[in-house]
């Protein structure tokens, strides 16, 4: 189809989703029947009553097709029974009234001239004089944000207790009982007061500022983790009940929405998520947070919903005994730090739990820091919230009524013991310490007689860790050890996908650098098999895994050290360090040293792996320049249902290296790899990133200037103008160029094999004249054309019944980071990562 074909339709589009359904004044809607809606012209959104968790009370919501709501009357509380019904009154206001006659939601629009309603294609409901907009869903909003809605620096959204707010200063906040701030995040890029800036959705999922003071377009804040397709599906932000601010993404009919993007990734860290004196944790098995009482000094205050918080079962101040300091471990009281300095205290930590004690009503609780700063955070009285985690460095104190009553693993206290129960408790803990006493004293005896004649103890513990490592199994390592070998994580090498590197030194003084793992919620078995398998897969051109830790909810890996660290800063220097520049003969045994890495992973190892995530950022060189492949069989590792994961940073696959099938959902295999490997050849030769578009090179992407100008028989153009004046092999350099044209074709069928690769740039095999990667040619420009392209792409996709989708093109003209679509993330976590050698 030609593009001008398609200008009637676009026309169409426009005028349709510009039409309103009105609904005339004396309508009404009843909660009986909630069959009964009024819809929007194409039937995208409707507004009508829902049933609130099959009790016999409704709410009036605006929904999207499928039923999610996008805006409430009033709020989750403003509900009424099955009486209840929903005017436009001919007066010109919209009213909620309950079976028994009482108005408990009014848009108090009586008087202003209002003469219509009508709801949009965008789901905002408005209510006009003649044209003019009186009132809108959309300048009301409730606790969502829908694409094409804005929120300015008046606007809150609420929900329970909490509140969101956009700052004149650009930041976000979230609040609980507006006054505990809990979370406030801002971007120091920007940092003046700004004029009139809103908040807004972009549909592809782009959470960004706007505002007239910023001259180079939106700021964008965050992306949802399924950022690119537009379709039919709906992408909005909500706060959620829960306190935390997410972003969700539903397709058309669906009556669910998956969460895509959250504020806070941590769950505990919402102020009051557990109530009053509630303590939030998480336990092994799942990742959704658990709400306890800090001990059984205290009892929940509603048996059947743990948030609801605790309460003491003695009342301080009428305690027959005396008050006295309950102790938590690994525990904090948000929001941390505290707010007023005047909490702020720098003692030890008795001292600060009897510095609590002996001050009477004026401190409740107290929390003692064990990083070594001393520092002391008391509570005065009121709302307390509670966080308990294995990782936390500090220890916390709560008064209570004495005698302090132990505090039992996270879990278990929500349910009140019987008395046989509690004893059966205390002979297990009884039994359980006799046994650990024996098996230390029988420990330590065995320890004093093997290593008495040993001058250190310490030696030996990293003999026996050279032992397993010269064995080739990986070594377990303690989270101590790590701790103290990387200095409490000091020297920060680099972030990639998967959590910050750190250059760390061993007990056998060997240099590592270690990868401390973030969300990866596996089990430890499923943890240990996977290092198993990196930790199997050895190759002079892979970068080796020496050990591993898991721990708690601790997980890092603990890598062979490259001295000249990753091939990207080799490669795309700005200025002229010629002493860092590479030159050919080293950049073309860095090509086909990684070739042969990539090899071992698709076709030579037992456990094939692809890679998933090959770019000059994970290609790391060693003090002599030679390339070895990091971060393989990572993918696999990523638990894509942990929403605490779901981070901008944490995203798979990098755009501008992406195989076209990333995009249009089909299958993923050791070509995509391939294509991947194409384009880091093509920027090896010149020194260029792929996707770069410039003045030389037309506007054009770099990757299809290349081909043209290789077209043309121009070389030289291709390659690193900064090796024009060195001695180069040029009959190599073309080798590489049109195997990197082999590789990136868009047919995964056309693209060689890995080992095809390297026989090809070592000059075994032949090399046919390679034909114009596709794809790439026709999403070429810049301008608008590419959207077009792209938009029929998207319908021929439609038309064969897979989900549309945008292609990489529309990414490019949006001028957005290199981002990948969240959907590779489930991706790269399934079982796709085998290598499929076809
Ligand atoms: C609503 O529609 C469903 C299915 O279309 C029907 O089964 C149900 O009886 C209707 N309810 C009312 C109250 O009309
Ligand atoms: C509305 O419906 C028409 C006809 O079915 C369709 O062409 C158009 O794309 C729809 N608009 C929206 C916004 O869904
Ligand atoms: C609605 O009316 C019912 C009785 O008809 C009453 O029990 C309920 O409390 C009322 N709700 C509100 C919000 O007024
Ligand atoms: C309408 O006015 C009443 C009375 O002043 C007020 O309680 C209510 O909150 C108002 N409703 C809205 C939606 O602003
Ligand atoms: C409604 O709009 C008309 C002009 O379009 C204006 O004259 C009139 O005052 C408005 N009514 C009210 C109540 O604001
Ligand atoms: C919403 O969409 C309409 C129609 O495309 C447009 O006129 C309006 O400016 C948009 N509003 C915002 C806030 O984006
Ligand atoms: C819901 O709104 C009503 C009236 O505006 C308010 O009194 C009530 O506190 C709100 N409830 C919640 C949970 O925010
Ligand atoms: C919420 O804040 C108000 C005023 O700031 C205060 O009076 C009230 O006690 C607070 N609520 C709770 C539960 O602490
Ligand atoms: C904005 O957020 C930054 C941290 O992201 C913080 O340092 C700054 O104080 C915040 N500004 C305001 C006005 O809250
Ligand atoms: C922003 O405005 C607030 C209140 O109007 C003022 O206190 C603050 O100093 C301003 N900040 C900047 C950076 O202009
Ligand atoms: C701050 O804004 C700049 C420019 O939009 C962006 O590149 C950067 O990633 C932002 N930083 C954070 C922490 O959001
Ligand atoms: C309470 O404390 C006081 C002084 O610290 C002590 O004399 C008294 O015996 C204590 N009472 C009980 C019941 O422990």
């Amino acid at each position: 189809m030609k593009l001008q074909d398609l200008f009637p339709f676009l026309c169409i589009f426009f005028t349709i989703t510009t039409a309103q359904t009105t609904i005339q004044p004396g309508t009404t809607l009843s909660a009986s029947n909630p069959n009964q809606t009024w819809s929007s012209p194409n039937s995208t959104f409707y507004i009508g009553f829902s049933q609130v968790d099959s009790s016999s009370s409704y709410t009036l919501t605006i929904n999207y097709n499928g039923g999610v709501p996008i805006w409430t009357a009033g709020n989750s509380t403003t509900t009424v029974n099955s009486e209840g019904s929903f005017q436009f009154l001919s007066s010109g206001n919209l009213r909620l009234l309950n079976g028994s006659g009482a108005t408990v939601w009014d848009s108090n629009t009586t008087g202003r001239g209002v003469t219509t309603a009508s709801l949009d294609e965008f789901g905002n409901l408005v209510l006009k004089n003649g044209t003019l907009p009186v009132w809108s869903s959309f300048d009301n909003p409730s606790d969502t944000i829908v694409p094409n809605q804005t929120l300015r620096v008046d606007q809150v959204l609420r929900s329970g207790s909490y509140s969101f707010r956009f700052l004149s200063s650009g930041n976000l906040t979230l609040k609980w009982n507006d006054s505990v701030e809990y979370w406030n995040q801002g971007n120091t890029s920007i940092n003046a007061n700004l004029t009139s800036p809103t908040l807004g959705l972009q549909p592809t999922g782009i959470l960004s500022i706007f505002s007239a003071a910023f001259t180079s377009g939106p700021h964008v804040v965050a992306y949802s983790s399924d950022y690119g397709d537009v379709g039919t599906r709906l992408r909005f932000l909500k706060l959620d009940e829960d306190g935390n601010f997410k972003m969700y993404s539903t397709d058309i009919g669906s009556k669910t929405a998956n969460m895509v993007w959250s504020a806070l990734t941590d769950q505990c860290e919402v102020f009051g998520y557990c109530g009053n004196m509630g303590i939030c944790s998480y336990n092994e098995s799942s990742s959704s947070p658990i709400c306890d009482c800090p001990s059984e000094n205290f009892e929940p205050v509603d048996v059947n919903d743990s948030r609801q918080g605790c309460k003491r079962k003695a009342e301080i101040d009428s305690c027959p005994g005396n008050a006295t300091m309950l102790e938590i471990d690994h525990a904090k009281f948000l929001t941390y730090e505290p707010e007023l300095s005047a909490q702020i205290f720098y003692m030890g930590i008795s001292a600060c739990r009897s510095n609590c004690l002996s001050q009477g009503s004026a401190c409740i609780a107290s929390t003692s820091l064990s990083d070594g700063t001393g520092q002391c955070y008391a509570k005065p009285p009121g709302f307390i919230s509670g966080y308990r985690n294995p990782a936390l460095p500090s220890t916390s104190y709560v008064k209570v009524c004495g005698p302090a009553l132990p505090n039992p693993p996270p879990g278990v206290l929500t349910v009140e013991k019987s008395r046989s129960g509690r004893f059966r408790f205390w002979v297990v803990c009884v039994a359980v310490a006799i046994t650990l006493l024996g098996l230390i004293a029988l420990e330590s005896g065995l320890w004093w007689w093997c290593c008495r004649n040993s001058p250190k103890f310490d030696s030996l513990s990293a003999q026996y860790a050279l032992l397993e490592y010269a064995s080739g199994a990986p070594v377990q390592f303690s989270y101590k050890e790590l701790q103290r070998s990387t200095k409490e994580f000091k020297e920060k090498l680099g972030a990639g996908g998967f959590g910050a590197v750190y250059k760390g030194v061993l007990a056998n003084k060997e240099v590592v650098a270690v990868k401390q793992l973030e969300g990866i919620e596996q089990g430890e078995k499923q943890f240990r098999m996977e290092v198993a398998t990196i930790s199997s897969t050895h190759h002079l051109n892979l970068v080796r895994l020496i050990g591993f830790c898991s721990e708690g909810r601790h997980r890092l890996l603990v890598y062979e050290f490259m001295k000249n660290g990753s091939l990207d800063n080799f490669l795309f220097t700005t200025e002229e360090q010629s002493g860092r520049l590479l030159n050919w003969e080293q950049r073309f045994k860095i090509a086909l040293g990684t070739a042969k890495g990539i090899t071992y992973l698709h076709e030579e190892c037992r456990d094939c792996i692809v890679h998933c995530d090959i770019k000059p950022e994970n290609i790391l060189l060693d003090e002599n320049y030679k390339a070895k492949v990091s971060d393989f069989g990572l993918a696999k590792l990523i638990n894509a249902k942990d929403h605490r994961y779901r981070t901008l940073t944490s995203v798979r696959g990098t755009r501008g290296y992406l195989a076209p099938e990333w995009l249009a959902n089909l299958p993923i295999t050791s070509k995509s790899d391939i294509y991947s490997y194409g384009m880091v050849l093509l920027e090896i030769v010149s020194g260029r990133r792929n996707f770069e578009v410039s003045a030389v090179t037309n506007r054009k992407k770099f990757s299809v200037w290349a081909h043209e100008e290789f077209e043309k028989g121009n070389v030289n153009a291709i390659l690193d103008q900064r090796l024009t004046d060195q001695d180069v092999d040029m009959e190599q350099v073309t080798r590489a160029i049109q195997v990197s044209f082999w590789c990136i074709q868009e047919q995964p069928s056309q693209r060689p094999m890995m080992g095809k690769v390297v026989q090809m740039l070592e000059g075994i095999a032949e090399i046919e004249r390679p034909p114009a990667p596709k794809a790439i040619t026709e999403s070429s420009t810049t301008s608008g054309t590419s959207i077009m392209s792209s938009n029929v792409s998207a319908l021929t996709t439609f038309a064969a019944s897979a989900p549309a989708s945008s292609s990489s093109s529309s990414y490019q003209t949006m001028g957005v980071s290199p981002l990948a679509s969240g959907r590779n993330i489930e991706r790269a976590s399934s079982s796709l990562l085998h290598s499929d050698p076809n």
